[in-house]
């Protein structure tokens, strides 16, 4: 039987503020200042992606997001050992570790966990030492929800990239929802996140057992034209309404 569905958590994503800033390698827009317009209008949490090109995310951005964020923090990261001092050193209330190709648009898949378990054991028990909760991005697959779990993570962010570019499929939706069935039933903390706009992320915020999502890249486009409270509004509108209205 379905679980009746909870409140579903909104962190906003404000890499893409300091894409615009970096386009003219100036100071402004703050993505720090954004974070705190995000939180005044209801964002439960602020993510962030320090990539290691710095092609948005400053380190002083970050620091300053560790410093200031109201709510919490989630830093997002590749799994290198410059990234894992930042964690260390600075531990935001979660990590969400992500796969990073230099070349890649966006982060395009999801964490490949079988891949050098070891490495990937040993970090997630470095930040959790640092106080961080660990959250690991990937596809929806049984398989890598296990392993996940097998491997200490506190959560699982599920990319939601596939499903975004084929929101018709049934198919996309139906893994989504058995992938965060397992990892609830695993005992993770379930999140969703990448490519989610308000006119696709209904049938994900249905999901009862997801209880997080991310999303930048719609939500900071909106807000050029509307501003980020109204931005933010019509996000959270569109997710109440996929969840059926219960908040
Ligand atoms: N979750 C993760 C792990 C991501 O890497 C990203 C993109 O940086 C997002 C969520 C947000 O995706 P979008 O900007 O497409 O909403």
């Amino acid at each position: 039987m379905a679980m009746p569905a909870t409140h579903q958590r909104l962190y906003i994503n404000v890499d893409h503020v300091a894409t615009l800033r970096q386009a003219r390698r100036t100071d402004e827009p703050d993505p720090a200042a954004a974070a705190a317009l995000c939180e005044d209008a209801g964002a439960e949490g602020i993510t962030a992606h320090l990539r290691e090109d710095r092609r948005h995310m400053q380190d002083d951005d970050i620091e300053r997001l560790a410093k200031t964020v109201r709510t919490v923090f989630n830093l997002e990261m590749a799994l290198t050992e410059e990234m894992l001092q930042i964690g260390e050193r600075l531990r935001p209330y979660q990590i969400t570790l992500v796969p990073e190709r230099r070349e890649e648009v966006t982060t395009e898949g999801g964490l490949d966990v079988s891949r050098e378990p070891g490495k990937l054991r040993d970090g997630i028990a470095r930040l959790k030492r640092a106080g961080v909760r660990t959250s690991l991005f990937i596809d929806p697959d049984g398989g890598a929800v296990q392993r996940s779990h097998d491997l200490g993570a506190d959560a699982v962010e599920l990319h939601t990239g596939a499903y975004a570019h084929h929101s018709k499929d049934e198919h996309m939706v139906r893994a989504l929802i058995d992938a965060a069935e397992m990892g609830r039933s695993l005992g993770l903390a379930v999140h969703a996140g990448h490519g989610l706009t308000v006119r696709n992320v209904g049938p994900v915020a249905a999901i009862a057992a997801i209880e997080e999502l991310n999303i930048g890249h719609s939500i900071v486009s909106r807000a050029i034209f509307v501003g980020l409270a109204q931005s933010i509004a019509e996000m959270r509108a569109a997710m109440v309404a996929g969840r059926g209205g219960a908040r």
